[in-house]
């Protein structure tokens, strides 16, 4: 038998699995087939609600919608945080449905590689663009001057740390990210002496780290680099997007993140910021924190078979919808994910395999994991399915149907 990870707080209970106060067979009826994606607006609305309580009063909430992209939450996520983080003109589209920019939300639009005709887009809806290279600085430029309007610009930096322990890094030494701390300064003069609005630094120094010293760490190198930068363009930042960072317990031995012990040390830290960023706002970007644990992949038990001793329970879900849970986005070795059988009680608990239905050794959702014996026609669930789960899986792989998605609570 091999541990699985936590199950978040508010699913792990005795009995048939609940989300949003529906039992999970409840929802598949609902859903009309198997699999599925619920997203538990309840467990979001807790999240902000504790990030906001831990956060120093005037810290903004942006939400990262790369980590979920499923419309009705974006629109629910837009009307609970402050800002949308966005990386493509596909999901710029998505915030501005949500009410973004003219609509009252900030949006703002990072990411290397932006096309001509997104740049053109993100002008013209009054997105900001956090620039990613000098390149990129002057084809807006250009682009907002054929278009005869004025550009909302801040630059992303490339700091010359990153955010230890993190899952991704995406600061320190050569990245294709942001523009390198050392040659900020002269583009942000170029940015404002161009007519720019200007709207300050994104800084994003990694992702998925628990460790709370390693995030306010982080923060207060990116406080103290923004100042830095500041004083050497001779302007200071409207916004300071501190990046994010914040992580999620999926494994077994994850240890949840302290949220408080990030917050009370970002008070300290911006009580004691630099002269030229006292009158700037502060703002964190966050994907997975907000939503990962709200979501729960269900499939069905479609075979259940032995070989060589192992039991397997073949579902109708797998790796083209959450391939995540396989092992296969990002991590070295694999580890399972928290998993349960969502119908209810069953049998006596055994040792089983939980795989997809792909014809690949691949497509394994839990790996001799201890479940209550199920039966064909059963329920499983896959817990910490809320960030990129479906938006961030081979879906066309093999052919199979897309899985439905669904936001209760
Ligand atoms: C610029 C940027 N913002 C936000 C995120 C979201 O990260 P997470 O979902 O880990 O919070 C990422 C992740 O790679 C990112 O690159």
């Amino acid at each position: 038998m091999k541990p699985t990870g936590p199950i978040p707080p508010e699913f792990a209970g005795e009995g048939p699995l609940l989300i949003g106060g529906e039992t999970a067979e409840a929802l598949a009826a609902r859903a009309g087939d198997t699999p599925l994606f619920v997203y538990d607006l309840g467990v979001v609305r807790a999240r902000v609600a504790r990030l906001r309580a831990a956060l120093p009063a005037g810290v903004g909430v942006h939400y990262a919608v790369k980590a979920n992209p499923f419309a009705p939450l974006v629109a629910a996520l837009a009307g609970l945080t402050d800002g949308l983080d966005v990386a493509s003109e596909g999901e710029m589209r998505l915030a501005l449905a949500a009410g973004g920019a003219a609509g009252g939300t900030a949006v703002s639009f990072a990411g290397p590689g932006k096309r001509d005709r997104e740049i053109a887009a993100a002008i013209d809806a009054g997105v900001t663009i956090n620039l990613e290279s000098e390149g990129e600085a002057e084809r807006t430029l250009a682009i907002a001057g054929r278009a005869g309007r004025t550009p909302k610009l801040a630059v992303r930096v490339n700091p010359d740390f990153d955010l230890r322990g993190s899952g991704m890094r995406m600061g320190g030494g050569a990245k294709p990210f942001g523009v390198d701390a050392a040659r900020v300064p002269a583009l942000v003069r170029r940015l404002i002496a161009a007519g720019a609005e200007w709207r300050g630094f994104h800084v994003f120094a990694g992702s998925q780290a628990l460790d709370a010293g390693a995030i306010a760490e982080a923060q207060a190198a990116t406080v103290a680099l923004a100042g830095e930068l500041a004083e050497a363009a001779g302007a200071p930042p409207p916004l300071v997007n501190l990046g994010g960072g914040f992580g999620v317990p999926y494994f077994a031995g994850d240890v949840a993140l302290d949220v408080e012990a990030v917050g009370g040390a970002l008070a300290q830290t911006l009580a004691a910021r630099p002269a030229v960023l006292a009158d700037s706002a502060f703002a964190v970007e966050l994907g997975r924190w907000l939503v990962a644990e709200a979501g729960v992949y269900l499939t069905r038990i479609v075979d259940r078979k032995t070989s060589h001793g192992e039991t397997f329970l073949v579902t109708d879900g797998g790796l083209h919808h959450q391939l995540a849970a396989s092992g296969n986005f990002g991590t070295v070795v694999r580890r399972n994910y928290p998993i349960a059988l969502a119908s209810g009680a069953g049998g006596p608990v055994e040792t089983v395999s939980v795989v997809g239905c792909l014809c690949t050794p691949l497509d394994r959702l839990g790996d001799a994991v201890a479940l209550p014996r199920a039966a064909v026609g059963d329920l499983i669930a896959v817990f910490l399915a809320g960030a990129y789960g479906a938006s961030a899986s081979p879906a066309a792989f093999l052919g199979h149907p897309a899985a439905a998605e669904m936001l209760v609570g």
